[in-house]
């Protein structure tokens, strides 16, 4: 087992009608003035979930603000916006209402609203500044995928299209507020693009070389197996309490640091769909679905061990005594399945008109893709260079 720090700090207030308590919890964190921050669209205020909020900070006497209409694939410029007005009211706290996109546009804003110069100076792989502090952060999550409620990751789009992250324990919110009922309202789409988006986080996981850490191998294991169990149950049961609230505490479990500890990460297709999603502004966990049968068909022989494993421990596979390597294309297969079961598109084009996926194009965003070895490579399983990431692109279209 590698070496390895474990923060978890945030704390997490899961339940149905936990909402109407946030006011009165936020104020127990300090929060005297707030900047509640909203997803684009209207389905949390037809629904009544962003009034309860509302309500629930008005009742514990809090002066809140808001700024509502966030994108998908959260955009800087509405951070930005937000930042200038929590300068001017003096605002001490942040509470994000949404999926992942709000609160990692509520991240940027924290980190903003106390710093002199751009916001933009943290982000990207050679920030030109490091976080030195940020506002507290609380989280109301209302799609289950991300993990940012309780991780120290907030991922920002510059316009036109250059996405990146900025990981600092600064932005890990202080309270995340999980009441699994304000999940029903999800289309079937974008429910099933979270369950694909938070089983890939456990991938990125599993997928690397041993390292004597069986541990977290089974935990990761297991929670593939509920993301596959409870991905098939909802989507044949969207209002059912126990479903919902399995993948909701199964998100949350996947990308705080739980699953990573003691093991590397292989970050690979990630970083590809974050090229792709920054570019042609699909939706996340989609992408997800996209990339991942490829990398794993690329990457695969360079350690079978663990791709033996995944289909014999998680798709139940029976294991090849004469020939073990011949259930791993077994596995991908389920893999493309079950996403092709959950809806999700297996190829580029069904997303993006196909004259936008030219060989330029993917060899430009193969030469952008974050690296993060210092020979200008990305992964773990397999180290990547731009041609091999570009033979990837090039698969998926
Ligand atoms: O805007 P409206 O119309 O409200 O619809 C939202 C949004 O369009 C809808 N939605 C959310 N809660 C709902 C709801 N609709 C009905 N009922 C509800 N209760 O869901 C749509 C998608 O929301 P979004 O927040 O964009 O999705 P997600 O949570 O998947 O976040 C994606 C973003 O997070 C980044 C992605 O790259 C992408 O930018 N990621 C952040 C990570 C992190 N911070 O650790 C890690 C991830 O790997 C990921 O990269
Ligand atoms: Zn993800």
């Amino acid at each position: 087992m590698n070496g390895f720090q474990l923060s978890n700090t945030t704390k997490i207030e899961f339940g149905a009608g936990i909402l109407e308590r946030v006011g009165e919890i936020v104020k127990g964190y300090g929060a005297s003035r707030v900047l509640l921050h909203c997803d684009g669209g209207d389905v949390l205020g037809k629904t009544g979930v962003l009034g309860k909020v509302r309500t629930s900070l008005i009742e514990a006497g809090i002066f809140a603000e808001e700024v509502g209409g966030v994108e998908s694939n959260p955009k800087l410029e509405k951070a930005k916006e937000a930042i200038a007005l929590c300068k001017e009211k003096q605002i001490d706290f942040i509470v994000a209402l949404g999926g992942g996109s709000t609160i990692d546009s509520a991240k940027c804003i924290a980190l903003g609203a106390v710093y002199e110069g751009d916001v933009w100076d943290f982000y990207g792989e050679a920030p030109l500044s490091m976080p030195q502090r940020a506002l507290p952060v609380a989280a109301v999550l209302t799609l289950p995928a991300t993990g940012s409620e309780s991780n120290n990751s907030s991922v920002i789009t510059k316009e036109p299209d250059l996405k990146r992250a900025v990981d600092t324990e600064f932005v890990r919110p202080v309270v995340a507020f999980l009441d699994p009922t304000v999940t029903y309202t999800l289309p079937a789409f974008i429910t099933a693009a979270g369950v694909v988006d938070m089983i890939s986080h456990i991938m990125e996981r599993y997928f690397v070389r041993g390292c004597g850490n069986e541990l977290t191998d089974q935990l990761c294991e297991a929670a593939m197996r509920s993301g596959i169990y409870y991905g098939r149950k909802v989507l044949e049961e969207p209002d059912n309490y126990e479903i919902r609230a399995n993948l909701m505490y199964l998100s949350t479990i996947t990308n705080n640091g739980v699953l990573a500890a003691g093991r590397d990460m292989d970050l690979a297709s990630h970083m590809i769909e974050h090229e792709l999603s920054g570019e042609f502004n699909i939706v996340h966990g989609a992408g997800m679905a996209i990339v991942i049968p490829a990398w794993m068909e690329y990457v695969c022989r360079e350690y079978p061990e663990i791709f033996i494993k995944y289909a014999t421990h998680v798709w139940n596979i029976p294991y090849d005594f004469r020939e073990p390597e011949s259930v791993i294309p077994l596995g991908i297969e389920a893999t493309r399945d079950f996403y092709r079961e959950m809806g999700m598109p297996e190829k580029l084009h069904e997303l993006v008109p196909e004259e936008k996926l030219t060989d330029d194009v993917l060899w430009k965003l193969a030469q952008r893709v974050r690296r993060y070895h210092k020979d200008g490579t990305v992964g773990s399983i397999m180290r990547l260079d731009t041609q091999e990431l570009f033979e990837i692109m090039k698969a998926v279209v």
